[in-house]
């Protein structure tokens, strides 16, 4: 009986430290990208809104203090239909929506995404939010991949406003097409997925990411934000699914590719 009370006290302790923890994490990335004053302005905000007081700054999400913060600008949905894009990748393409710059850092962060030498890929990357995130940690390079011409223009500019803030960040090139057809580099490699296209493109780019894996042998981590095609994953035995805490689980899935 003692034992198993102290068996379960400890994982309570250990669940108690790692909610702190990712509160914590959760802080020091806020004020990082959106800095102190507007991190201090959005805590003032939620305790304001608890005592059922909406207010303006409580309103704005984390992208757009993201973009006050570092002068760009990737917020705001854009639907398929505006995009100039070919009926054969409309047909499959999922519509521009960013990601949230918070809860991406903050995740990388406890996936331990850089403990080697990685390229960083978001499939689909519209503005260019997450590579511009991605930038804050240090990745051998950055690539966004897209296929609509404004879009790639819109990322290939944020992209280059934040590089004219910090220099030495990692480099970042935004590859413009479909996705299918992109090479990936023989580089071990962390890929993120924010729901970008149907079951169908996601099967023939999951496949081809399988095939380049098998001929050159490498790490490769699989982010994938609304996974709502993770079926494609769960069932290939060679991407075993991290367990993730609670605060990620209902809205991504993570895989390791497993080189026997
Ligand atoms: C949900 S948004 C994700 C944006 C970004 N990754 C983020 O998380 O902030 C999906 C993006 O995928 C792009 N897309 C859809 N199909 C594509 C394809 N076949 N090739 C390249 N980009 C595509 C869309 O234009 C859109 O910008």
């Amino acid at each position: 009986m003692v034992f198993i009370r102290s068996i379960l006290f400890k994982s309570l302790e250990h669940t108690k430290i790692s909610k702190m923890s990712l509160t914590w994490r959760r802080l020091h990335w806020s004020i990082r990208l959106h800095g102190m004053r507007l991190t201090v302005s959005k805590m003032a905000a939620r305790i304001l809104e608890r005592f059922g007081v909406p207010t303006a700054e409580s309103l704005a999400d984390s992208v757009m203090l993201f973009d006050r913060r570092f002068h760009v600008s990737t917020a705001g949905d854009v639907d398929t239909q505006s995009l100039n894009l070919s009926p054969q990748v409309r047909e499959h393409a999922v519509e521009y929506t960013p990601s949230c710059p918070i809860e991406l850092a903050v995740l990388f962060e406890h996936l331990n995404v850089t403990p080697s030498k990685r390229v960083f890929i978001d499939f689909g990357c519209g503005k260019g939010l997450v590579t511009l995130v991605a930038t804050q940690f240090p990745f051998l390079s950055v690539v966004g991949v897209e296929y609509s011409d404004e879009l790639c223009r819109l990322a290939q500019e944020n992209v280059r406003k934040l590089r004219s803030l910090n220099p030495s960040s990692p480099d970042v090139s935004i590859w413009k097409g479909d996705a299918r057809e992109y090479p990936l580099p023989d580089f071990p490699l962390v890929l993120y997925f924010y729901n970008p296209f149907d079951g169908v493109v996601m099967t023939e780019i999951i496949a081809r990411l399988a095939d380049s894996l098998v001929k050159v042998p490498r790490d490769c981590l699989v982010i994938y934000r609304n996974p709502v095609h993770r079926r494609i994953l769960d069932e290939d035995v060679r991407f075993r699914s991290r367990q993730l805490p609670s605060l990620f689980s209902n809205r991504f899935a993570v895989y390791d590719w497993q080189s026997s």
